[in-house]
């Protein structure tokens, strides 16, 4: 019998692609391995699942020289524009070059819907969008795929202007995928009126549980956001999810014990229960009601909050370390430009991405939007610091931020992780079941590719 993923029933590829927005794996792979991508497909209804490498070494790419004479429309496609970086990059990138007009088009409010809505339009080979911002956790699926233009030359000649770990996240089979346009590392927000100034999480939650109005909010919704809030505490407490062999490494003490203190920070109080529902606006949006002590976030957060009745009575930390017996480590986030294969003006989209990657464009990048540079150089710019006062330390997240594992089938990692942390955190399994369950889910979602 042929269990090639091609021969998967048509009823159940279809069902798989209309309920994930999913690609179809077409593995090059025999049997069993096919087999294990079917399973992890049914198992995990996740995104991209099994898929294998199209082959990277024939990618088209996108030429620097294309920028020259470029003229027309460019659309970069992207998930909600919460700091206004991606509509104001635009106009500011058109005002210089009037012969392109870009615009920004939404496409879904998480990471996980701008995934899902960017996978539908590369799999219909839509022409609709040039660039897709992609989070740094899409690389080796969308390089996979041969949804993305070989970038490597655009970033070779760009190279002096990026942090090291930034340009790592485009990275796939050593080629470069996207460009980076800015980086993203975790931060508490904390009201210094009611609050202590967070050291290690155990002594942050035990502060959010002694009065009502000193709560902790943070990203406890079912998605990507939870696999980042969850990894923050788990690295900082010193486990892994995969060893640097790729070996699944997630079924340890260090998972026990954080999803135990997960769990009884919502049952003793330090976290208000809706945070189950909360992604990060969610989040932004209940610490601006001026009820909490405690709010981990993203930079950009620190803009928006200065607008509001609570300027002036908070202040930012960078993540603390678990307990203070190991390190304190964050998640590397950020968003990287990626050229579509079905772009019809790839040498606007490279003129796009040499304005947004420019030093000086990187300075807006804090000053006007409050996002994180992936220039060095622009951390120490002094109206930099005026408008960001804790930008010496966020580079030191940055720097200090470690990435979420490597892999074309990164959603069912992923998904794996969120599910399980969640059903420990709404009370419907035991930690114990559910670390075993994120552990063999985990080994199965590798195992599809
Ligand atoms: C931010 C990060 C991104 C991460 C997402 C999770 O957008 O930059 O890397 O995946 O948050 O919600």
């Amino acid at each position: 019998m042929d269990f090639t993923p091609s021969s998967i029933p048509m009823r159940v590829a279809a069902a798989t692609k209309t309920i994930t927005g999913c690609s179809t794996p077409h593995s090059r792979r025999h049997i069993t391995m096919a087999a294990a991508a079917l399973t992890a497909v049914l198992l995990l209804s996740g995104c991209g699942g099994g898929p294998a490498s199209q082959g990277t070494e024939n990618a088209a790419a996108a030429d620097p020289a294309s920028a020259a004479n470029a003229s027309g429309n460019l659309n970069i496609c992207g998930g909600k524009d919460a700091s206004g970086i991606y509509r104001g990059t635009a106009a500011a990138f058109t005002k210089e070059n009037p012969g392109i007009t870009a615009k920004f088009t939404e496409i879904g409010a998480t990471t996980d819907e701008a995934r899902t809505q960017a996978v539908q339009r590369l799999e219909g080979k839509s022409t609709e969008c040039d660039i897709f911002l992609l989070d740094v956790i899409w690389t080796s699926e969308f390089a996979s795929q041969g949804w993305l233009l070989d970038q490597t030359k655009l970033v070779e000649a760009n190279k002096d202007r990026l942090i090291p770990s930034t340009l790592e996240t485009t990275k796939f089979e050593d080629k470069y995928w996207g460009s980076p346009f800015f980086t993203n590392a975790g931060l508490i927000y904390y009201s210094k009126n009611r609050v202590s100034r967070p050291e290690t999480w155990t002594q942050l939650y035990a502060d959010a549980a002694k009065a009502p109005g000193n709560g902790y909010v943070y990203q406890g919704k079912q998605y990507e956001g939870l696999t980042v809030n969850f990894l923050e505490l788990l690295y900082s407490a010193g486990g892994e999810v995969l060893d640097e062999k790729g070996e699944v490494k997630v079924d340890s003490p260090e998972t026990r014990k954080v999803l135990d203190f997960m769990a009884e920070g919502l049952e003793k109080g330090s976290a208000d229960r809706a945070v189950l529902t909360y992604n990060e606006d969610a989040t932004r949006l209940a610490y601006e009601s001026g009820d909490y002590g405690y709010e981990r976030n993203w930079p950009h957060v620190y803009r928006l909050l200065n607008a509001t009745k609570l300027a002036g009575t908070f202040d930012v930390a960078p993540l603390p370390s678990f307990d203070g017996s190991s390190k304190a480590s964050g998640v590397l986030g950020g968003w990287n430009l990626g050229i579509s294969v079905h772009s019809t003006n790839p040498g606007a989209a490279v003129s796009f991405i040499n304005f947004a990657t420019t030093p000086e464009w990187q300075k807006h990048v804090a000053i006007d939007f409050s996002q994180a540079p992936v220039n060095e150089a622009a951390y120490s710019d002094p109206v930099v610091l005026a408008k960001m006062p804790f930008a010496k330390e966020l580079l030191a997240s940055v720097k200090g931020a470690k990435p979420r594992p490597v892999s074309p089938v990164y959603p069912q990692i992923s998904q794996a992780i969120h599910k399980n942390v969640y059903a420990v955190l709404s009370g419907t399994v035991g930690t114990d079941e559910a670390v075993k369950k994120m552990a063999e889910e985990i080994k199965t979602a590798k195992a599809s590719f």
